[in-house]
């Protein structure tokens, strides 16, 4: 097989593999539930993508976070970089997350978890993606919002539910970083 027919057949699993692991047919878990999981919840923009593992496509990114809507006291300061203002996060690509890719400039709602130590040492001092990226629109951090302050989830979120309201650009924010993807 020549290298030019090598390259593209590797492009193309890649992109079936992301439309597979990203596409609308992974079933999302409900807000309440994703917002119970994840003792961290924050708005940040991606700076840099580091420690991409080879063979099973995962990555970490140094995020700058604008935004704790949850769980700010458990980010210690062994966690903190840079001033206290970026953290690292652990876990994109992991096949259990349904949307679970970033790109550099990316700005998302992250759902979050301190390491647990058999994480340690690779993934020591980081934060783990818990579950679904989720885009800034003014609903989604309302939603987020309610969650978190234990009123009742205003609706049962499933993933088909969410690229719809994506789709209304009208909800976007302003916000330090306008690449909202
Ligand atoms: C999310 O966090 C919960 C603990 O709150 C854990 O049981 C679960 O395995 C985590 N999910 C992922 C995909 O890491």
């Amino acid at each position: 097989m020549g290298g030019q027919g090598g390259v593209s057949t590797l492009a193309l699993v890649l992109v079936l593999g992301w439309a597979l692991g990203g596409g609308a047919n992974c079933p999302e878990r409900e807000l309440q539930r994703r917002e119970e999981e994840a003792n961290v919840v924050l708005t940040g923009t991606v700076e840099e993508i580091m420690n991409v593992d080879p063979v099973h496509h995962t990555y970490s990114c140094k995020v700058r976070v604008w935004r704790y809507l949850k769980g700010k006291d458990i980010v210690t300061h062994e966690i903190l970089l840079d001033g206290g203002n970026k953290v690292v996060i652990g876990g994109f690509g992991d096949p259990l997350i349904c949307d679970n890719q970033v790109s550099t400039g990316d700005t998302r709602i992250f759902f979050v978890n301190p390491a647990p130590q058999y994480m340690w040492p690779a993934h020591r001092n980081e934060l783990m993606l818990n579950s679904s990226l989720m885009r800034i629109t003014l609903r989604n951090l309302e939603e987020v919002e309610h969650c978190v302050e234990g009123a009742e989830c205003p609706r049962l979120l499933s993933y088909g539910a969410q690229l719809s309201w994506q789709a209304d650009s009208s909800e976007k924010m302003d916000y330090p970083n306008p690449n909202l993807g």
